[in-house]
């Protein structure tokens, strides 16, 4: 089969990687791919991710058999339907069942309407509206904009004052466009975050092992917040009691409630949980794989990726064959210095193939390749995952395998996976 990948991240390449090892993929394409990614797929830097005449352009001049949506801006702008319009098979939601990220408003109400635990939020389409009732409330609290803002649509304000600079700047700087014209303010939730990622083909879900992400930037979880500074696998908070009780109160609820609503939801669902006192409660559903996580779970998968992809595109994910290595798996994210603000980019990187003969595996997140050399291309450039018996073990081996790598300015974080490990 001829398999065409959307997307060009650490995320992507952790997809490419498990493809290009099933027996069902002939070949591979990705676009627009990296530096990395190009090792095992042939990529298509002239098609980006968010251009859907593109792809499907791509898709029939190549005659692709079929297609992995994996990031979030192709999935909102409807790239599985148009696919799917043109009798090409693709693994992604389409772009009604997506509103499950794409709109935090929808994914809210239907989160209300189907008694799923989550944090309580009013919705304002009215900055003065806003302003006076956060006049009303304490802090914390949470101010979100309804749309995709690249991760950033969240602020979690200490102060009232903060939380109201938040919503001015949402609703009247119009700081993320049209994404912050209505916004959410919501109920602060304390506990720690697991992420639930989960195949779903409308009718059944299975869950992969739960991870953890550290979003914060710096040691400690200090710092702004970023697409993911790293990740591990599974996470040692979710017992199988907790993962029973999220199964019964979250999962299974939310496929109920995607099913009663009329969509029918393919592709993975990312269920961001928070662990509170009274119990696990949604921070938020996102509609496809999570970047790092994947990094980190992928490599605990131990069966055929492409075979799971066409389950769950032909509704048959209750009989498909997903068996996961009793491993653990962390993945450290080396970034450019500076990042999530303004960083350098076309640094040299050295020491990849040092990192990788210690057993680890670098997935290339920001990078381009160029004459046999590999130069920095993005905020996170790579990450460093290596799995063990032990999460311990795993960290460790992912710390001394980044330790490898070396370009001018690179960041990462300490601690990742040592409050569990
Ligand atoms: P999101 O983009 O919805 O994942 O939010 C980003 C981060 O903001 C989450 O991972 C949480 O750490 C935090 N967050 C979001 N909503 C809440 C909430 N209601 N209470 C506390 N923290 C939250
Ligand atoms: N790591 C968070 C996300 O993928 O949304």
């Amino acid at each position: 089969m001829k398999v065409l990948v959307i997307g060009g991240g650490g995320r992507e390449h952790a997809v490419c990687l498990a493809l290009s090892k099933s027996e069902r993929v002939t070949e591979l394409l990705c676009a627009p791919g990296n530096g990395g990614i190009a090792r095992v797929a042939r990529c298509i830097p002239e098609v980006k991710a968010t251009d859907v005449e593109g792809i499907v352009r791509l898709s029939k001049e190549e005659h692709v058999d079929f297609v992995v949506v994996t990031p979030d801006d192709p999935l909102a702008l409807g790239c599985v339907d148009r696919l799917e319009a043109e009798g090409i098979r693709a693994f992604g939601p389409t772009q009604a069942a997506a509103r499950m990220e794409s709109s935090k408003i929808f994914s809210k109400e239907l989160m209300r309407k189907y008694h799923i635990p989550t944090a309580k939020c009013e919705v304002f389409t009215d900055c003065a509206q806003a302003l006076s009732y956060l006049d009303t409330q304490e802090a914390p609290i949470v101010v979100k904009a309804d749309g995709l803002a690249l991760g950033k649509g969240v602020v979690v304000a200490q102060t009232i004052d903060e939380a109201k600079e938040a919503v001015r700047d949402m609703m009247q700087g119009h700081k993320f466009g049209e994404s912050g014209a209505r916004v959410l303010i919501e109920e602060c939730m304390f506990g720690r975050e697991v992420t639930v990622l989960c195949f779903c083909d409308g009718k059944t879900l299975r869950p992969m092992p739960a991870s953890q992400d550290h979003k914060r930037a710096f040691d400690g979880d200090l710092g702004p917040n970023t697409g993911g500074m790293g990740a591990f696998a599974p996470s040692p908070l979710y017992t199988p009691a907790i993962a029973q009780r999220v199964e019964r109160e979250i999962l299974q609820p939310t496929l109920a409630a995607m099913n009663a609503e009329g969509f029918t939801f393919k592709g993975v669902l990312y269920v961001g949980l928070m662990m509170t006192p009274t119990g696990p409660r949604v921070v938020e559903y996102n509609a496809r794989f999570g970047d790092p996580e994947t990094q980190a779970i992928l490599p605990l998968l131990d069966a055929d990726l492409m075979a799971i992809f066409e389950a769950v595109e032909a509704g048959r994910l209750k009989d498909a064959e997903i068996r996961w290595k009793n491993e653990s798996a962390a993945c450290v994210v080396l970034a450019s210095g500076g990042y999530p603000g303004a960083y350098a980019s076309g640094l040299e990187i050295t020491g990849i193939e040092d990192a990788a003969a210690l057993g680890a595996t670098v997935y290339h997140a920001g990078t381009r390749a160029q004459g046999g050399r590999v130069y920095t291309a993005g905020g996170r450039v790579l990450g460093v995952t290596a799995t063990a018996r032990t999460l311990r073990e795993a960290v460790d081996r992912a710390y001394a395998a980044a330790g490898r790598i070396h370009f001018d300015g690179m960041h990462m974080r300490r601690d990742i996976g040592s409050r569990d490990a």
